[in-house]
């Protein structure tokens, strides 16, 4: 059985490649693996640590929130699927546990949420692309035609 790896912040493109991700899971028997990564903003070392820890805390729960619903978006297409929450550089953490979890494939959206629809790719996707050791799909904002 493979394994993919689905990384998500919610956002529409990556809602897009997380459709893409089930396609290819459905059509290579693989599992999908949903992570998410809770960014730690060094904007955020400017507020007083208690303000910061609550801005962080419900942050945390919000991408908790998105990587339970994606799961379970999977799950209804009979793909088995799996969530993880990570704390850290995005695309550092995306790294690590595709190596982790020895991912057969990252599919990943070339978008986020906070981005710039001008720039080619998102700083994530464009790190994620140098730094991993497997095959990696980005699933773009809008079809090509
Ligand atoms: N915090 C995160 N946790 C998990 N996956 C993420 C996270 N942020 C982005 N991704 C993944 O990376 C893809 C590309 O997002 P990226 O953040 O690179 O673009 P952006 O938000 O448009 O630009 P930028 O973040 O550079 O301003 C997303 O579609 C998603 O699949
Ligand atoms: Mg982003």
């Amino acid at each position: 059985m493979g394994k993919i790896l689905f990384p998500t912040d919610g956002s529409k493109t990556a809602e897009r490649a997380r459709k893409f991700a089930v396609n290819i899971a459905k059509a290579t028997n693989s599992e999908i693996i949903v992570l998410v990564v809770v960014p730690t903003p060094s904007t955020l070392s400017g507020f007083q640590p208690a303000v910061a820890g609550r801005f962080e805390d419900e942050l945390k729960e919000r991408m908790l929130e998105i990587a339970k619903v994606a799961r379970k978006k999977i799950l209804d297409e009979d793909i088995k699927a799996d969530f993880k929450v990570a704390v850290g550089a995005p695309s550092e953490e995306i790294v690590k546990l595709a190596d982790k979890e020895k991912a057969d494939a990252i599919v990943m959206g070339t978008h986020g949420v906070t981005g710039l629809a001008r720039v080619f790719i998102g700083s994530v996707a464009d790190r994620v692309v140098r730094k991993a050791h497997c095959p990696i799909i980005l699933v773009p904002e809008k079809d090509f035609s």
